[in-house]
């Protein structure tokens, strides 16, 4: 695979559509304080500006996980490698992340937060690959669906490079 990338969602269009997000997710917790839950490494750049764009009170906490085993595997079990530092009990909790691909971390983590008694709890991802899903999650906000291709920038990485890419793009093409 070399390393071309080309700009699938331009730089203008992720943030205009964050905000029209932002704007939502305000409304929606109108009068409530919004607790995110931002997975490292990818949700960070989305996380940060999207909590710009939420015009309600917010509260912010960071989680690291990774896949055991191989990709074959179909258990579904994530490893935590960076907890909560913050208990979720009673909270609105909005997790951030950066994409629902097959649904094997997200639909873990969510049923693993949903044990710890938060008042409430939602997901919101920068992108969603619906194609590839093997492990059902619902999904509450979603800014954009992409096709089946390897996507980076925005946070997504390829051999950890090209997070900080201010676009969203497809490498290898
Ligand atoms: P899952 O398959 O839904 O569990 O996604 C696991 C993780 O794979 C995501 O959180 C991303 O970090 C990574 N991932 C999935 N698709 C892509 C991609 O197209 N580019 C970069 N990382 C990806
Ligand atoms: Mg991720």
């Amino acid at each position: 695979m070399d390393d071309r990338i080309s700009v699938l969602i331009s730089e203008d269009e992720v943030d205009a559509r964050i905000r029209e997000l932002g704007e939502l997710i305000s409304e929606d917790y109108a009068g409530k304080e919004l607790h995110l839950i931002s997975v490292l490494k990818g949700g960070v750049f989305f996380t940060c500006e999207l909590a710009k764009r939420i015009s309600i009170p917010v509260t912010l906490d960071f989680m690291s996980v990774s896949s055991y085993g191989n990709e074959k595997s179909s258990s579904g079990v994530v490893k935590i490698v960076k907890d909560l530092d913050e208990s979720i009990e009673g909270k609105d909790v909005l997790v951030v992340e950066d994409i629902v691909d097959s649904g094997r971390t997200l639909s873990y983590l969510m049923s693993m937060l949903k044990d710890r008694g938060p008042a409430s709890l939602a997901l919101c991802t920068l992108l969603d690959k619906p194609s590839r899903r093997t492990h059902p999650v619902d999904v509450d906000y979603t800014c954009f669906e992409v096709p089946d291709k390897f996507i980076v920038g925005y946070g997504l990485d390829y051999a950890q490079k090209y997070r900080n890419l201010p676009y969203i793009g497809v490498i290898g093409e």
